[in-house]
């Protein structure tokens, strides 16, 4: 009995079941996991679409990818090797299929009496009708003109906010079922582009009425679009300092793959935008920096426990991948670069390329090459000295005494606009030149200390450097200063 039961898990338990996946190009279409292989069958557009893929073990817990839901997906999660290689079709068109064939007489009967039925109710109802308010036909209209009813199938009334959190308090705290993200990010309207980075370009979209912000990667980006989906989507990651994620897609169109990723919409755009636009007072300069360091000490930080968070480091932080919400806080974007830290085996999760993100605010032991990359602390060193450099782009834009100084990037007076590695080393590493801290910033509290901790982020010795939790602290100190001046 017992061995027979064992048998049952097995399938289960097996550390690496082989799938069936058809974004799997670089595997031979085949992927691995310890969780369930899946397919999936999903109406777009009219057709059925067919996913094949692997689930893995914390999304088979989270016990909502093997349902099916409604009448828009129909699901199957197996256990035994290509056991996904299977053929599914919605429940209208399987039944269809089914149907068994009936003779000529039958079928007259079968089409002739409802249609008898439906004409006297109709005219029953147009009959009652006439003469009265009638609030039928009302009704009737306003669903027509709905277009989004898909909605509905997914939300039933809720904001894309309480979605989230219901999904992410009562699953594997990670982030919505692959099929809902595949509805909802069908289901937005594209308005307008709002940006163009390296990865594609970035669209206002709507979705049930709430602005969103769609990424849009070409299928050439396809890691870079798999690879930040992965991070987002990273357990417990989730705090209102970083960019809050909603949804992947991957729609074929017949001629190329689009690759979406969809996330909150901040319509003040990037810090970096914001510091162009606007002038900030002490106030807005300590808001702004405490939230991206509480962004930056969440990221950095492990969490320990099943319901815990690897450390993760971000590698690319710039104005640029910093948003500004309505509130004037910021979200911390753009994970696509970052790594995470297995702290069990002491490894990192993907491959090391130690030169990339953006080379004016590379750390000097990146420029130099010199970076220890089997201690996980170097890359949080890194983003703490990038850190420095948005500090001081920040602060350069505070009025003191009135003046005010126009906005710049770090190191615009010494390097060309789009500097080279061996521009910034000879600058960073060699000259060991770092951007000004003027005279008047001794002239304010607020400004002095922030001017201390840039210093204290730009040791050429990364492990002399702050901590983002030391920051956040410091900062948030200030800011109890700050109120008991008010
Ligand atoms: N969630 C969002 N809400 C509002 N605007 C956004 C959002 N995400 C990005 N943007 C805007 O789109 C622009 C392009 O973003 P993207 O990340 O593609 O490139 P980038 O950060 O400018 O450059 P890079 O490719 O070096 O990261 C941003 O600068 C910002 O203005
Ligand atoms: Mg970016």
């Amino acid at each position: 009995m017992l061995f027979i039961l064992l048998l049952r898990a097995l399938p289960r338990l097996n550390p690496c079941l082989k799938c069936v996946c058809q974004l799997c190009e670089h595997t031979n279409f085949t992927c691995q996991t310890e969780g369930a292989c899946w397919a999936s069958v999903m109406l777009t557009n009219g057709k059925e679409e067919v996913t094949k893929s692997c689930v893995s073990l914390p999304e088979l817990n989270a016990q909502v990818f093997c349902h099916s839901s409604k009448n828009i997906t129909k699901t199957e999660c197996c256990y035994t090797d290509f056991c996904n290689n299977i053929t599914l079709h919605l429940p209208i068109a399987s039944e269809s299929s089914r149907r068994p064939n009936l003779g000529p007489v039958v079928l007259t009967v079968i089409v002739t009496v409802p249609v008898c039925i439906l004409s006297i109710a109709v005219m029953l109802i147009v009959y009652t009708c006439q003469g009265r308010h009638c609030t039928f036909g009302k009704k009737k209209r306003q669903n027509i003109e709905e277009p989004l009813s898909e909605c509905n199938l997914v939300n039933s009334g809720k904001t894309l906010k309480d979605l989230i959190y219901d999904m992410t308090t009562s699953g594997s705290g990670s982030g919505l079922p692959l099929l809902v993200q595949r509805t909802i990010a069908r289901t937005i309207v594209l308005q307008e582009i709002v940006g163009k980075g390296r990865f594609g370009e970035v669209w206002r979209g709507k979705w049930c009425g709430e602005d969103v912000a769609v990424k849009i990667f070409s299928s050439r980006d396809e890691r870079s679009w798999f690879r930040e989906a992965e991070i987002y989507q990273t357990i417990m990651l989730r705090h209102e300092n970083i960019l809050g994620f909603i949804a992947a897609d991957n729609k074929d169109n017949g001629t190329w793959t689009q690759l979406w990723l969809v996330s909150e919409y901040h319509e003040q755009g990037s810090l970096f935008d914001y510091l162009n636009r606007n002038t900030v007072t002490i106030d807005s300069l300590i808001k702004l920096a405490l939230s991206i360091a509480s962004g930056l000490a969440h990221l950095h930080m492990e969490i320990v426990g099943t319901q815990g968070k690897p450390a993760i480091a971000h590698r690319d932080l710039k104005s640029k991948n910093i948003l500004v919400k309505k509130n004037e806080t910021c979200a911390i974007a753009d994970l696509g670069l970052a790594v995470r830290h297995d702290a069990v085996l002491n490894t990192i999760d993907i491959p090391q390329n130690p030169r990339v993100g953006t080379k004016r605010y590379m750390a000097p032991e990146i420029l130099d090459d010199v970076m220890n990359m089997s201690i996980f602390e170097s890359f949080k060193r890194a983003d703490i000295y990038s850190l420095g450099l948005v500090y001081w782009e920040i602060s350069r834009r505070c009025s003191i005494g009135g003046i005010i100084e126009e906005y710049q990037l770090p190191y615009y007076d010494v390097v060309p606009s789009d500097p080279s590695i061996e521009d910034m080393r000879r600058v960073v590493c060699e000259q060991k030149l770092r951007p000004n801290i003027p005279n008047q910033w001794q002239s304010c509290e607020a400004l002095r200390i922030m001017g201390r901790i840039m210093r204290e982020c730009w040791y050429a010795n990364g492990a002399a450097r702050l901590t983002a939790l030391r920051i956040k602290k410091t900062i948030s100190q200030l800011c109890v200063h700050e109120d008991s001046k008010a």
